[in-house]
């Protein structure tokens, strides 16, 4: 009997008899009500697959790319500040995870062992998270970046003003922890920052300054790497960062972590797969639990996802090894989803898997494209016109 977890709720379970009561509350909390945290995963529960079990699907190929870079499975770890609260090892045994699953991983400013430190690991592709600390820390973290071998820039732009977390008010919690900031330690990052600054009042009050759309050329104009904007969801932000020279977008909206009672992350997802219309790489976050969801994030035009909290649990019960069995349970949900859902290769999946909720509308171009196949199954003689005109309908149904 296999006693080990089976599913994300397992790992939660655990690990949240391991973790102090006040570090659970500030891994796990939203703002304010958490309205948006729990409407993140609830979506995801209300988008219905629509099984093909005719459709064989023998060998199934989950590698994709990010940003022109290998990655073994559409999953990548996000980034997160604070991995050393529950686990001695942090960010370093994330990243090894990430390695041994051969994806990639995104490293956050606030990340508890230097940008540097998390690259001896040799994760890759590693994605520097950048909070805009003023121009000239900024620029010296993205240049630490690029010459520790990071394969981009990922702009966090959802936290303008602090996160009004109450759980964290409540528990009175701060979180400084042994190894905390491990990006601002050098003497030469020092050398920038206010007189008498005390890491721990940066942890307490994070330098993230709200960057305007025009200062995204000077952002650009510091690297080579290419540029992800991660926060984004609306169609009007993706269309700016499209015109300002984005490469990627990570469409979040950071666990329901800001401002409340949005709309969820994979809500938001379809109007951007529209706005965008393949031009960039989409990718998602937030509320993520399961291979299903990853379909449907898929489906809806992602080109990849990132996991948040799960990561915390992963490192709280087996430090890299536990990371390592919520990314292969993850991998194992995902590639059973393909199976029923008959799809062979993750680069073929679209809306037409999805019964979707009457609120959300299937991206127009998914659509299209599936019409477009249709009508090829069509001549083929494949499907009668009665069927290829009662899903057209459906498919271009507001
Ligand atoms: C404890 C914690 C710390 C986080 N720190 C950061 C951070 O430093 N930078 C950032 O861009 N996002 C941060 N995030 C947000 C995550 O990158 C991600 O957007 C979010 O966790 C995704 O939602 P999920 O937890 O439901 O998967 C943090 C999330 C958590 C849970």
């Amino acid at each position: 009997m296999n006693s080990g977890p089976l599913s994300l709720q397992d790992i939660e379970r655990q690990a949240k008899s391991l973790i102090p009561h006040n570090v659970w509350d500030f891994i796990e909390g939203g703002s304010q009500d958490m309205i948006t945290t729990h409407r993140n995963t609830q979506q995801y529960n209300d988008i219905k697959l629509r099984p093909r079990p005719f459709l064989q699907t023998d060998e199934k190929k989950l590698s994709t790319t990010i940003l022109g870079h290998f990655i073994s499975m559409p999953i990548l770890l996000g980034a997160s500040g604070g991995h050393t609260f529950v686990h001695p090892n942090g960010e370093l045994d994330t990243a090894q995870a990430a390695k041994d699953m051969n994806t990639g991983l995104a490293l956050s400013t606030s990340s508890d062992y230097s940008l540097q430190e998390v690259a001896e690991i040799g994760a890759h592709p590693r994605i520097f998270q950048l909070y805009h600390c003023g121009r000239a820390l900024t620029e010296l973290l993205v240049k630490q970046a690029e010459d520790s071998g990071y394969a981009a820039i990922m702009l966090t732009v959802d936290c303008p003003v602090p996160s009004p977390m109450e759980g964290d008010l409540r528990n009175q919690f701060h979180k400084y922890g042994g190894a905390a900031l491990g990006n601002f330690k050098s003497t030469k990052i020092r050398r920038l920052l206010p007189p008498n600054t005390k890491i721990v009042d940066m942890w307490e009050r994070p330098p993230n300054i709200p960057l305007a759309f025009t200062e995204l050329e000077w952002l650009k104009g510091l690297t080579t790497l290419p540029l992800i904007v991660k926060g984004i969801r609306t169609a009007e932000d993706a269309t700016l960062c499209m015109e300002n020279g984005v490469d990627g977008l990570l469409v979040s909206n950071h666990g329901g972590r800001q401002i409340d009672t949005t709309l969820s992350s994979i809500e938001t997802l379809p109007e951007i797969s529209v706005a965008v219309q393949g031009k960039m790489e989409l990718y998602i976050d937030s509320g993520i639990r399961s291979g299903s969801d990853i379909l449907k994030a898929l489906a809806l035009g992602a080109k990849a996802v990132f996991i948040g909290r799960p990561l915390f649990w992963g490192l709280a019960i087996g430090g890299s090894m536990g990371v390592r069995k919520v990314l292969s349970i993850l991998r194992t949900e995902l590639d059973e989803a393909m199976g029923y859902s008959g799809i062979s290769s993750i680069e073929h999946v679209d809306a037409a898997i999805l019964s979707l909720p009457k609120h959300m509308k299937v991206p127009r171009n998914a659509a299209i494209r599936k019409i477009k196949d249709m009508a090829l199954l069509l001549n083929q003689g494949k499907i009668t016109n009665q069927v290829f005109q009662s899903n057209k309908a459906k498919l271009l149904r507001p």
